[in-house]
């Protein structure tokens, strides 16, 4: 038998734990639930197990026994009930605190490609020239010598092919030195009328601070009854207008390419300084742009076509040469170089 004093001292003694461990061990609501548990589960529990004790007490004590662990039981109850709701406060303020952002702070920048200006150009130039009614062609990178010279009115021998240092793949094909090989294909497949651009690398062996082993060139043909070096100068003018701006005129300057008679170099109205001369138009006024002329008869005639009823124009531009002005570009290896900074900086 046990007497009831020596039951209330353990009793006391449970408490007295409580409050010890709820001050050193309750940090966090989940060990708090863990000790609360230790104490109150219903068969584990500390205090519940005191009712066990029950069998040892006189049964005159018994009533009170049950009343004092009942009591002990409510007591605890409401201490760990304050406890618990201090440390979710607690909680709460370490999660407010970790998950503090602030609104002021820069965004992260999000890092978003754009297209290289060579592509932005010939978009430009494709769209241009859609817009005017024409079609795209476009031809092969290796060309047979014949497209890409002969039947372009440059025979072997002939001194114009000096003027394009070109890489030989075989005494045969070569890697085409102009997109006007393309020219021959479309008149020996297309009766005319035709009006087609032909976009396109090139390659020549040519390396300096603007000419590059490979470039990009935009061929431009139109094929049709009554075609004259007016209709070239007009389709010109609409086409540099869109470039350049609405100022820009064109200026053509006699010429000789082997494909074109008469031929002509273009020029446009410098727009960085509208004609008065600047850095950019070496105080000339004007740039040159592209070559261009009325197509050869002979060319014509090479291809199938009678030049008696046929006319056409045909001009040939570079990409890079575009893009270089447009951006301010001084050295075409920065087109080539991939050097982020650089393609940053322009993005039309
Ligand atoms: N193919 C010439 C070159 O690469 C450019 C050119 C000039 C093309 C006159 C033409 C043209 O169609 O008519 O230098």
């Amino acid at each position: 038998m046990k007497d009831l004093s020596e039951l209330q001292g353990q009793i006391d003694s449970i408490k007295a734990e409580i409050r010890e461990k709820a001050e050193s061990v309750a940090r966090n609501s989940k060990d708090l639930y863990e000790m609360r548990k230790s104490f109150l589960d219903s068969k584990q529990g500390k205090l519940s197990a005191l009712m066990k004790e029950m069998a040892q007490v006189p049964g005159d004590q018994k009533a009170s026994f049950g009343k004092a662990v009942n009591e002990a039981k409510q007591w605890a109850l409401g201490f760990f009930e304050d406890i618990d709701k201090k440390v979710r406060e607690q909680e709460l303020k370490l999660r407010y605190e970790s998950e503090k952002i602030d609104i002021s702070m820069p965004a992260k920048k999000k890092e978003c490609g754009n297209l290289h200006p060579i592509t932005t150009v010939r978009n430009q130039l494709i769209d241009i020239f859609t817009g005017m009614g024409f079609s795209v062609y476009e031809g092969t990178e290796i060309e047979n010598d014949f497209y890409n010279f002969t039947a372009l009115n440059t025979p072997q021998d002939h001194p114009a092919r000096d003027m394009q240092d070109t890489f030989y793949l075989s005494p045969e094909f070569l890697l085409r030195t102009q997109t006007s090989a393309g020219q021959i294909h479309v008149m020996e497949s297309t009766k005319p009328p035709i009006k087609i651009v032909s976009p396109g690398k090139v390659f020549r062996s040519d390396d300096d601070a603007t000419h590059s082993p490979m470039f990009s060139q935009m061929e431009g043909l139109v094929v049709d009854e009554g075609i004259t070096l007016c209709d070239l100068k007009g389709s010109l003018d609409m086409f540099v207008k869109q470039i350049f701006g609405e100022q820009t005129t064109t200026r053509l300057r006699p010429s000789y390419f082997p494909f074109t008679e008469p031929s002509v170099e273009v020029d446009v109205s410098c727009f960085e300084c509208g004609g008065k001369g600047c850095k950019l138009c070496k105080g000339t006024g004007w740039i040159e742009v592209l070559g261009a002329g009325v197509v050869n008869k002979k060319v014509l005639e090479n291809c199938g076509i009678d030049s008696e009823k046929y006319s056409g124009f045909a001009f040939g531009l570079g990409l890079e040469r575009i893009a270089m002005l447009k951006y301010g570009i001084n050295n075409i290896k920065m087109l080539f170089e991939s050097d982020l900074r650089v393609l940053e900086q322009i993005d039309d």
